[in-house]
């Protein structure tokens, strides 16, 4: 039996709970209740939460839908497809960022899954961390500059004038998806999976 002396010390003992038994504790005005929907176990083989193995999945399926948009836009001159494609994606990833933010600051104390891990102590989990915000936070910002001018100079989705600014940005922007997904992957592997 823990005896608890301080909220904080209650509260400590409370993550460490949830982070091992893969219930999620949510605090209700005062009172702590489990929540059966969300778990603090993913459905991967790892130590990473339910959020964590969504976006660490949807980031193959979200650079596959990438690779098809530009293809279908480059090889087969398919622009309406190109821009659906484009849009519907800017809008998963606006959802899923959300998600995945309110997951992190709210629910998921990541730290007590990544200490098991034998580069949380020598602090490579960390160094990773960063290298990956270094990509992970401008890329919502390039992605909706964009969509947005796409959206706003293109006829439609005919090419134009504007095209040779949006090749660039359009192939800028993919860079910044792909190195985020990487260098997340990388994080993932190191905090949770080693
Ligand atoms: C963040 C979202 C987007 C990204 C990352 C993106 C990416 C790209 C890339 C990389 C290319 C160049 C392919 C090549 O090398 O030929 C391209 C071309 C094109 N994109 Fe996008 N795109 C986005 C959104 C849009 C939207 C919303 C529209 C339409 C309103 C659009 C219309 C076009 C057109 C018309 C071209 C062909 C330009 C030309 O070759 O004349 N794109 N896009």
């Amino acid at each position: 039996m823990v005896k608890t002396r301080s909220w904080r010390f209650d509260f400590d003992v409370k993550q460490r709970f949830m982070a091992n038994s893969g219930l999620l504790l949510i605090q209700n005005e005062g009172s702590w209740a489990v929540s059966p929907l969300l778990s603090s176990h993913g459905f991967l083989p790892t130590r990473g939460s339910l959020m964590l193995d969504i976006v660490v999945c949807a980031m193959l399926f979200v650079m596959m839908i990438l690779a098809v948009s530009i293809y279908l836009v480059r090889q087969k001159r398919l622009y309406f497809a190109h821009r659906t494609i484009q849009i519907g994606l800017a809008s998963l990833l606006a959802i899923a960022i959300v998600g995945f933010e309110i997951d992190i600051r709210f629910f998921t104390d990541w730290r007590v899954a990544a200490e098991e891990s034998p580069f949380y102590a020598n602090g490579w989990v960390d160094r990773v961390l960063w290298i990956h915000l270094a990509f992970a936070i401008p890329t919502p910002f390039v992605w909706a500059f964009v969509l947005y001018g796409a959206v706003r100079n293109f006829n439609v989705a005919e090419p134009g004038e504007y095209s040779r600014f949006h090749r660039r940005w359009g192939w800028i922007a993919s860079v910044f998806m792909l190195l985020t997904t990487v260098t997340g992957w990388g994080f993932y592997y190191l905090a949770f999976v080693a």
